[in-house]
């Protein structure tokens, strides 16, 4: 590992304190908008550093820009704050404190490396010849998003150009991915009401029973993706939750279906949820019961700019070099809302290495034991500080 660059010794510098950060988030998790005790520490650190710091932004984000005289072009750097709401199962000293709380998506990393990069990036503001925006977003994890309020309240406003870090477990730490043209797709979602006819048990031809139903059109939506997608399209449809009945002898009146639908392309994706209607419509109709399904479209697919992409994969490569580089790296089925962002502006999202065999950090985002290497702090401030300090 190459760490003769400033960055990464700078980074380095700042590792106790991006780790001390880093852990109060995670000890302290919050999700959605209502992240306004991580908010209060990320402007209070910023103001430490003598940029011009804007709270309540989006709702309840942190803008932070740092203006370099007679500089013209604008890039902004940003972090998303919000944990998730589930129980973190690693057993860790800074384990989560909130029930039905925990930064399994490592935002807490993001947040802090990014304030990391921020002191970096404040101390040698000297050498730099673009203006900087720190961007600190809520509600990443949810529908719709935290990033189009940020937008409406004028984040992008002057930016060229946009880049993101996301924590990556299945690249090792001191790696970086990074995809070219889509990285991550749309992330719709729904829910799907059965209802039958509710009736005891033991008299099932006196009643409609929405649980046979539900079944018959769970396998039925396996065949949509099998048979009737163009095989070279990426898709997904997977039903997350069935919620039915309340006794082991009644037959209950309804069954709900969750589930999402992941494509990279709108036309797929109307597809889609047009099968999964004549599904619904046919089958329902075969057992005279009905279905109603509430289908929300999610996050448009994220997109790296391809310029973008090859620079920030050379950028990235001053620091760890190019073999330690995913390029370009496969894009995957989930999705981000930083798409809103790259879909108004020039765009790339970043995949940082934060496996770790050696150490036990191998569990994928979202998993309740994912954990990450906290070296990655130190790769993530320095590529944060780099794309600014190589840009101009
Ligand atoms: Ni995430």
């Amino acid at each position: 590992m190459n760490k003769s660059s400033q960055s990464l010794s700078l980074a380095q510098k700042l590792h106790q304190q991006m780790i001390q950060l880093r852990r109060d988030f995670h000890m302290n998790p919050e999700v959605g908008f209502d992240v306004q005790r991580t908010a209060g520490i990320v402007a209070k650190e910023l103001q430490k550093l003598n940029l011009t710091v804007k709270t309540n932004v989006g709702k309840t984000g942190v803008v932070a820009d740092l203006t370099i005289p007679g500089a013209t072009k604008w890039i902004a750097l940003r972090a998303d704050m919000d944990a998730l709401p589930m129980d973190e199962l690693n057993d860790v000293p800074y384990k989560s404190q909130v029930k039905l709380r925990a930064h399994m998506c490592g935002h807490d990393a993001h947040t802090a490396m990014l304030i990391g990069a921020a002191n970096i990036l404040s101390n040698i503001r000297n050498e730099l010849k673009v203006n900087v925006r720190f961007i600190f977003q809520p509600n990443e994890e949810q529908l719709p998003g935290g990033a189009p309020a940020m937008i409406q309240d004028g984040v992008l406003e002057n930016i060229d150009e946009i880049y993101a870090l996301h924590v990556w477990p299945t690249l090792p730490v001191g790696q970086y991915g990074i995809c070219v043209g889509p990285a991550m797709a749309i992330p719709d979602t729904f829910e799907i009401t059965i209802t039958g006819r509710g009736g005891h048990a033991a008299t099932p031809h006196l009643a409609i029973d929405p649980i046979v139903i539900a079944a018959e059109i769970i396998q039925s939506f396996q065949n949509i993706i099998s048979r009737q997608i163009d095989p070279l399209q990426s898709a997904v449809l997977t039903i997350t939750q069935i919620h039915a009945g309340t006794a082991y002898n009644v037959i209950p009146d309804t069954c709900i279906l969750r589930g999402t639908v992941r494509t990279f392309d709108k036309k797929v994706e109307q597809q889609i949820k047009q099968k999964m209607e004549q599904i619904l419509n046919h089958i329902t109709a075969m057992h005279q019961a009905k279905a109603d399904m509430n289908y929300i479209h999610g996050y448009p697919v994220t997109y790296n700019d391809h310029a973008l992409a090859h620079k920030a994969k050379d950028i990235a490569a001053t620091l760890v070099g190019e073999n330690n580089i995913d390029f370009p790296a496969q894009k995957m089925m989930g999705g981000e809302d930083f798409a809103y962002y790259a879909e108004k502006i020039k765009g790339c999202y970043i995949h940082l290495g934060c496996r770790n065999e050696a150490k036990g950090f191998t569990r994928m985002v979202h998993d309740p034991r994912f954990d990450l290497d906290e070296e990655c702090l130190i790769y993530g401030a320095a590529l944060h500080a780099e794309l600014i300090l190589k840009n101009s």
